[in-house]
């Protein structure tokens, strides 16, 4: 069975996009299947990976006018594929707040493809809504991309406060899959003192990768290409590089212990704080 990750933060502009995107190239390059998510109107994860309208993509699947074999689209990475999104995403959000059901979307979807991937990494918009709360009812677990600046940890508060909302109604075995720092400029102060706070309180929730400020990574989706084709030598590159292996086992190192994973994630995570474990 896959595992379903989910990259949520209610600040916009923090890396969600280009970390959904180029963890799940990296996880690829390991022999992964994967398949990526855009659960973004503004569809920026579909045009980071080349998959450009006319769609169907995911308000098709959602709203039942396309079959999931429909909306899944190849990419130029092997064994990387995605559902791609567009601004018709956007209407989805005001039909589906009228469903009773209206949580619980994209998990019914995204059921007949959780066997068929290895990691199928959904991205979500930069809130708190209905999109973001299907987002988390389908995950098995969240991925946190925290930029570091000062409103970054208030936010991150909120943020934890829903996990716990969705972890004690929609989805009882979501867990915090972990926290990571992107565009790290390690020549600001705040930066090294936002990284020290939240590693310091968070403990092995945060991953021991930090995404630094590349100037590539940035450049890479105008040519709809992930770091791993567009430079695979820049220090972005390597960086996510670093992060999908760190995923992938931690993410392995959960599902040896089957029993024990779920329940301990929700439990610290209801204190206040993330446990480990992908
Ligand atoms: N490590 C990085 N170095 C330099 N630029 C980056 C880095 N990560 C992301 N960016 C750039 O910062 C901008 C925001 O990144 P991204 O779109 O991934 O954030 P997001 O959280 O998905 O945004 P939104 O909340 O709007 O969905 C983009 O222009 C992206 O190319
Ligand atoms: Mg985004």
């Amino acid at each position: 069975m896959g595992k379903t990750f989910v990259f949520v933060n209610q600040k916009g502009g923090v890396g969600k996009t280009t970390s959904a995107l180029n963890i799940g190239a990296y996880i690829a390059a390991e022999g992964k299947n994967v398949l990526l998510v855009d659960f973004d109107a503004q569809a920026n994860l579909s045009s980071g990976v080349g998959a450009k309208p006319p769609v169907p993509g995911i308000y098709e699947l959602l709203s039942g006018k396309a079959a999931i074999d429909e909306v899944i689209k190849k990419t130029g990475v092997a064994r990387l594929e995605v559902i791609p999104a567009s601004i018709d995403l956007s209407g989805a959000a005001v039909e589906l707040i009228e469903q009773e059901d209206r949580y619980l979307f994209l998990k019914k979807a995204l059921a007949p493809a959780k066997n068929r991937y290895d990691f199928i990494l959904i991205d979500c918009p930069p809130s708190l809504g209905v999109l973001t709360l299907n987002g988390m009812a389908a995950a098995d677990s969240v991925l946190i991309p925290m930029q570091c600046e000062y409103f970054a940890l208030e936010g991150l508060s909120l943020l934890l406060k829903t996990v716990q909302r969705i972890q004690r109604g929609l989805n009882k075995s979501l867990g915090i899959g972990g926290i990571f720092f992107t565009m790290y400029d390690p020549r600001t102060r705040l930066a090294q003192d936002v990284v020290k706070q939240v590693s310091t309180y968070f403990k092995s929730a945060v991953f021991s990768t930090i995404i630094p400020r590349n100037i590539r990574l940035s450049e890479a989706p105008s040519h709809g290409q992930p770091i791993v084709l567009y430079d695979p030598n820049c220090a972005g590159a390597r960086a996510y590089q670093s992060l999908a292996r760190e995923i992938i086992r931690r993410s392995a190192a959960q599902s040896a212990r089957p029993a024990a994973g779920a329940p301990a994630a929700s439990k610290t995570a209801a204190k206040g704080g993330p446990g480990g474990g992908a």
